[in-house]
């Protein structure tokens, strides 16, 4: 029986372009295994958006003097790019700022209301007079009391690093104009978290199959005591309060960026013409995943937890995954120093593949792993090529040259034959078992141990010399070989879409690799095999200098 999985991934702030640790965060693992999932006759719905709300777009739009819509906008147009670039294969990319969302941000809001679970109360907040306007935290600045930077934010000081709230601030003023502000007491509503602390706690005890990381941060953050959470703010950019009187205010942006995730599956139901199709992926035994880097965790293990229980009918996460941090050339990244590879440039000087590779076999899955550029030419050089791509290239064009461009007859399976064909079919186990479970390097090491199995397999054999004798088991030899590069297609094609598709037409397979499923079929005896072409390409050395050199240099936009 197919099963429903929802793939959720986390909304990317629309204020600037995505990042090397944004993908191996969350876009990269969610992509491979909505792939999987695919590939095993699941139903799959992948969907996210850009998060198109909140303060940092709004300093990117005033520091740029547009809008705040705009800014957004032109971000969102290039991760929609970028997804299709790299082959991350949402089902639906939409945005917060839509009328759709909207609506399900508001019916969701007036439930939780009517059932008591959202409270009016009021809070101090920061007003600036001469601007005329409450000032969010990030709008605030003074001196840091740790080491008295000048100019330190209400919510961090940009220089020592320390978290702060505006109160701790020496001289408080507005950064907008610099006049000092006035507290006012402000109305707000409030999302009653505490009511829930006990259902949180249980449930996530019992979900042991979730990463301990995940588990732990999670329990230590109920065992602190939930506290009731303002989400509305004095803003004027974002989703509306459906209340009178809450006209100048707006939904604090972590509440409604979560519920994105219903909202897209309400909107990827219409367009596909039946607007209840999303309840199959929400209710019932659907498995819902969520795919996010650790600093998000709080946001998916507890607050959207809380709105759904308290709105009742919905299934909980089955599973968030979520990812440590990588790091770049052994440093944070960090947006104000550069120190990026900017996922745009990436997709204009590379191939997707070795990128998704790269990042697969060091996914910063139980903590966190360091991407250098040393590292990336060293994997595409002497794994992607040397195991992987020089395995197809010499079987397919040793096989194209001496047998009339068709996948001759086999003869009888001896040992190492069939030695070889079993590690094939096992090896859809290996990986999907690890995959499934979202094991993500385990699964792509499986993957490549056939591959290098199928090379061992091939030196020991060496058809290239037994022709000379006898024509037929060479031909054998190189049946068996196709056999277990045909299982490689299928292996791989979660991680490496791009290079299984070639193949997949290499090979001069029918049909899609998607409908061809996760399975392992044998013998290919008598297909035509399109011309040969290496699957991938060796990197100078010169990469590592040249990229190195960028980081950490400040290009004009
Ligand atoms: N925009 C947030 C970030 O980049 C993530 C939001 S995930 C969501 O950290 F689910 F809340 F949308
Ligand atoms: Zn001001």
């Amino acid at each position: 029986m197919p099963q429903h999985i929802l793939v959720a991934v986390a909304w990317p702030y629309a204020n600037g372009p995505l990042h090397l640790g944004h993908i191996a965060g969350a876009y990269l693992p969610a992509d491979v295994f909505a792939r999987y999932h695919r590939l095993k006759g699941n139903h799959v719905l992948m969907v996210s958006g850009s998060d198109m709300h909140g303060t940092p777009i709004t300093i990117s739009a005033e520091r740029e003097g547009i809008s705040p819509e705009e800014v957004a906008t032109r971000n969102h147009q290039g991760f929609l790019e970028s997804w299709q670039k790299l082959g991350i294969s949402f089902d639906l990319f939409t945005s917060t700022h839509t009328p759709n969302h909207a609506e399900v941000v508001h019916d969701i809001f007036l439930t939780l209301r009517d059932k008591g679970y959202i409270f009016k109360d009021t809070v101090p907040s920061a007003y600036c007079p001469q601007c005329d306007r409450y000032l969010p935290d990030r709008y605030l600045e003074g001196e840091c009391p740790h080491c008295n930077f000048a100019a330190a934010r209400g919510d961090q000081c940009d220089e020592c690093g320390k978290t702060l709230s505006t109160t701790d601030l020496i001289g408080l003023r507005c950064s907008i104009c610099g006049a000092s502000p006035e507290i006012r007491i402000s109305e707000h509503f409030f999302l009653r978290l505490s009511r829930f602390s006990e259902q949180l706690e249980s449930w996530v005890r019992a979900q042991n199959h979730w990463r301990p990381n995940v588990s732990s941060f999670t329990l230590r953050y109920i065992e602190e005591g939930l506290r009731d959470r303002a989400i509305t703010r004095d803003l004027e950019w974002g989703v509306s309060v459906p209340v009178a009187g809450f006209e100048k205010k707006r939904i604090y942006v972590w509440f409604e960026a979560v519920i994105g995730y219903l909202s897209a599956s309400k909107e990827w139901a219409k367009i596909n013409g039946d607007s209840e199709l999303w309840h199959r992926f929400w209710t019932g035994d659907t498995r819902t995943y969520y795919f996010i880097g650790k600093d998000n965790i709080p946001f998916h293990t507890l607050i959207w937890p809380a709105i759904i229980l308290g709105y009742e009918g919905l299934s909980l996460p089955y599973d968030v995954p979520a990812n440590e941090f990588l790091t770049l050339e052994g440093g944070k990244f960090s947006t104000s120093r550069n120190w990026a590879v900017w996922l745009p440039d990436y997709l204009k000087r590379y191939d997707p593949d070795p990128l998704r590779y790269v990042l697969s076999v060091n996914m910063p899955e139980t903590g966190d792993t360091d991407f250098s550029w040393r590292e990336f030419l060293r994997r595409n050089n002497d794994e992607l090529v040397a195991t992987y791509g020089n395995l197809v290239h010499r079987v397919l064009s040793f096989t194209y040259r001496n047998f009339n461009g068709h996948i001759p007859p086999l003869g009888e399976l001896d040992v190492s034959d069939n030695a070889l064909l079993s590690k094939a079919r096992d090896t859809l186990d290996s990986v999907g078992e690890p995959l499934g479970n979202c094991r993500f390097k385990e699964a792509i090491k499986a993957a490549f141990s056939l591959a290098q199995e199928a090379n061992r397999y091939l030196d020991e054999k060496a058809p290239w010399k037994v022709i000379k004798q006898d024509r037929d088991a060479a031909a054998h030899t190189v049946g068996v070989a196709l056999g277990a590069v045909s299982c490689l297609r299928t292996v791989l094609y979660p991680f490496l879409p791009f290079s299984s598709e070639n193949l997949h037409h290499l090979l001069g397979s029918p049909g899609s690799i998607e409908g061809a499923g996760w399975s392992f079929t044998f013998p290919l005896t008598g297909q035509a095999l399109a011309p040969p072409e290496p699957l991938f390409t060796k990197l100078d050395e010169d990469v590592v200098v040249e990229e190195t050199s960028r980081l950490g240099q400040f290009v004009m936009p």
